[in-house]
């Protein structure tokens, strides 16, 4: 089989293994596909419709992640170039992460990382680091594809009540906003569920509640979010992506009741090398012309 591929840097050995035993050629580099038969890029690469415009040779972009909103898929399928993603591999990394957010925002942990750092701690106390209970609270999962379904199953140890909201099942999104002590996020970001939450959904939310964001940052308007914090709204947040990332909304990072993590929900040795084999692999089958594994459009 004859073909090129450009793999763009950070993409784990995983994937250049698999192009190789395929007998593609490739090379790292930026993102550029002149002489190009395929593209195998990262979430923080745009493909627009204008760079789609002039690679209309491409006969593959194979994204090294499930989400797929920094592709203009309906630009590739205008120009017949397939898009694939790497469902599954990532499910269980990025439900953990969650529910490592979820305690971590609960149980005040980054703030007492802090403190123990900043040699605040000079003895124990019984008003020190208060936090909110998890185990038997209520959990509003928004999204109940795998990765929503996954949060669900890592509660159920935490015995907690699972609200799981999607358009075609559970409590409208209202109901569940309003009786949850927890709510995790877990929808694509698409022109449906960009600013799902904002400021009218932090108006329903408990004062007590937890906000969870390991799926997309414009789901959630983050300059209200840093409005709700502040006003009381809501009692905390675990993000993992940003609406505008990497930059943060003003104000968010001075917020203490906040954990912040530089979106690594899939960031686990073994997914990301999954990962890259499942992009690779798409490729491979893109370039054999035989019928590709993850193609999303
Ligand atoms: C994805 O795959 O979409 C995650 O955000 C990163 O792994």
């Amino acid at each position: 089989m004859s073909g090129r591929v450009r793999v763009r840097p950070g993409v784990p050995d995983a994937a250049l293994r698999v192009l190789s035993e395929a007998g593609l050629a490739f090379d790292v580099g930026p993102l550029e596909v002149a002489g190009a038969d395929a593209l195998l890029c990262l979430l923080s690469d745009r493909i627009d419709a204008a760079f789609l415009a002039g690679a209309p040779q491409l006969r593959i972009v194979a994204n090294m992640a499930v989400g797929t909103d920094n592709i203009d898929l309906a630009a590739a399928a205008s120009l017949g170039i397939p898009v694939s993603n790497t469902p599954d591999v990532l499910t269980d990394a990025t439900a953990d992460l969650s529910f490592a957010l979820l305690l971590a925002a609960a149980r005040r942990l980054a703030w007492a990382d802090r403190y123990v750092r900043g040699g605040g701690f000079v003895g124990w106390n019984p008003e020190l680091g208060i936090g909110l209970d998890v185990t038997g609270r209520t959990l509003g999962i928004v999204g109940a594809g795998r990765i929503g379904r996954a949060v669900a199953e890592r509660a159920r140890g935490f015995r907690m009540q699972v609200l799981l909201h999607s358009r075609a099942l559970g409590p409208p999104l209202a109901e569940l906003l309003a009786r949850s002590d927890f709510v995790s996020l877990h929808v694509p970001l698409t022109a449906e569920t960009r600013h799902l939450i904002g400021a009218a959904e932090f108006a329903r939310m408990k004062k007590t509640a937890v906000l969870v964001n390991t799926a997309r940052g414009p789901i959630v308007d983050e300059t209200a979010l840093v409005h709700a914090l502040r006003e009381g709204q809501i009692a905390a947040a675990g993000l993992d992506v940003f609406e505008h990332e990497p930059s943060l909304a003003p104000g968010l990072r001075d917020l203490p009741q906040v954990v912040l993590a530089p979106h690594i929900g899939s960031a686990t040795v073994t997914t990301r090398a999954r990962m890259a084999k499942v992009a690779a692999q798409n490729i491979v089958a893109a370039l054999r012309g035989e019928p590709i594994p993850n193609r999303i459009a």
